[in-house]
């Protein structure tokens, strides 16, 4: 399938129906692995985790709280440094830690963010991520619940954007020809 969204075509790749489908599977073993947990908190690193997390979260029977982090990566230096643009807002001293990312790329943000969380004395940390691009992995980030795992292409769509658009379609896509939008008018 393929989508017109403003002057690009979007292809789509991992139809919502299937995401769908493994958020099913994901919520189940989620609730399985913290049957015996007092709740967790579950942390989204924004923007592109909401539209996951919703639909993972939703599924849930376990007791859930809801944060919140923003990282961004520093341009122009190297890959690797990461700024937390903003912070969870919960105490996660003591508490288990599910988060929840769209898709681990190099491992640099979860790798620093991880850190975090467990410096801060969470009790355990686990990860939720709904794509994984493995060949492009810089550092080692285990992933405990893993929707798909992807070639190294650009994706698009169910949270991922391209200069913040296309977060909003309900399937991973690939933007064809990405070049500047303008020069396709
Ligand atoms: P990292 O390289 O694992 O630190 O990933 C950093 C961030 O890059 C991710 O959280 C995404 O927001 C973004 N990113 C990586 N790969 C893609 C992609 O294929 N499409 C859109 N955003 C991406
Ligand atoms: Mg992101």
């Amino acid at each position: 399938m393929t989508q017109q969204i403003g002057k690009r075509q979007v292809r789509e790749l991992i139809s919502q129906e299937r995401i769908e489908r493994r958020i099913d599977e994901l919520a189940r073993e989620i609730d399985r692995d913290y049957e015996d947990s007092d709740g967790v908190v579950a942390v989204g690193v924004l923007k592109g985790a909401v539209f996951f997390m919703v639909e993972l979260l939703e599924r849930l029977n376990v007791s859930v709280e809801v944060d919140f982090f923003q990282t961004s990566s520093y341009s122009g230096t190297s890959r690797g440094e990461v700024r937390i643009l903003q912070d969870v807002t919960l105490s996660i001293k003591d508490r288990d830690v599910l988060l929840i990312e769209d898709i681990v790329d190099t491992g640099h943000t979860l790798r620093t963010v991880l850190g975090l969380l467990r410096y801060r004395g969470a009790r355990s940390v686990k990860l939720a991520a709904l794509l994984d691009k493995a060949e492009a992995r810089e550092v080692d980030v285990p992933i405990d619940y893993c929707g798909f795992e992807i070639d190294n292409l650009f994706v698009v769509g169910y949270g991922l954007d391209l200069d913040e658009k296309y977060r909003h379609l309900p399937y991973v896509g690939v933007v064809e020809d990405v070049g500047d939008e303008e020069d396709e008018a």
